[in-house]
């Protein structure tokens, strides 16, 4: 049974303080109990005072936006490599936001590479994919997905998809209220899983942890959850104010609880 995770994205937005003020209310105001994974990945700048906050949380996880796609110490100035996430307490990374992709170069090679570094490292790579709106409009979902995480394969191997998570994460969904809707998302997760199954085999594909984003918010969230393929969500705007970030975690529990 695959355990459901929210995730939380907060892109480039807050400062130490509000970052901490947040980072707290999700704390406190979780249930004590809830049988998901969830997850809060703050600027880069911001891990260690969240870490701070959160100390030995055993309820909230610290993720990072992304890494150096360079594993080993080395000349790269600006960078963050995965072995300093860890040092820092992070257990998972983004890698290939399509906002990396379209607005900071990254390609399918590069977002190959990265998330080679990130399992080397020891971190759990969230490895986003997911189509532009003319792609969707051209029927070129599909071909653009598997060309994504057939670009991960090319270097990771097949068995990545038994050490990483998967966000779906369609473009046109991002930032705009718009978000795929319940058959949308589990039509492009349902073939996800099961071209991770052709490439490798049944099991990895059915423990396969494929989380949706793009929009999701509380009014939203739960019959997104409740799809067979749609194992959490991924949330930006909506993870940046603690109760809309609460609420959606609450809906995931209960459509964990519920069993689908
Ligand atoms: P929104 O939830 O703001 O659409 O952002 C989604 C996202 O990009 C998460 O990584």
């Amino acid at each position: 049974m695959r355990r459901k995770m929210v995730a939380g994205n907060w892109k480039m937005y807050g400062r130490r303080a509000s970052a901490r003020i947040l980072a707290r209310e999700i704390e406190d105001g979780l249930p004590a109990v809830l049988p998901i994974d969830v997850l809060v990945c703050p600027p880069a700048i911001y891990l260690e005072a969240i870490k701070g906050v959160l100390g030995e949380s055993a309820r909230v996880m610290l993720g990072a936006q992304d890494l150096c796609a360079q594993g080993e110490d080395g000349a790269r100035t600006g960078e963050i490599s995965g072995a300093m996430l860890l040092d820092t307490g992070v257990s998972h990374v983004l890698v290939g936001h399509s906002e990396r992709r379209q607005l900071l170069g990254e390609t399918n090679e590069s977002v190959g590479a990265k998330l080679v570094a990130a399992l080397d490292a020891g971190l759990i790579p969230i490895l986003c994919v997911g189509e532009t709106l003319a792609e969707r409009e051209g029927l070129r979902t599909e071909a653009v997905v598997v060309t994504q995480l057939q670009a991960v394969v090319n270097v990771a191997g097949n068995d990545a998809f038994a050490r990483c998570i998967v966000a779906y994460e369609p473009v046109w969904a991002i930032g705009t209220g718009r978000n795929a809707t319940p058959d949308q998302a589990q039509a492009v997760h349902g073939f996800i899983r099961s071209w991770v199954a052709e490439q490798t085999d049944q099991e990895i594909a059915d423990d396969l942890r494929i989380l949706y984003g793009g929009s999701v918010k509380p009014d939203n969230a739960a019959a997104l959850f409740a799809m067979p393929d749609v194992d959490g969500g991924l949330v930006g705007g909506a993870s940046l104010k603690a109760s809309d970030f609460i609420a959606i975690c609450r809906m995931a529990g209960e459509t964990a609880r519920a069993g689908t």
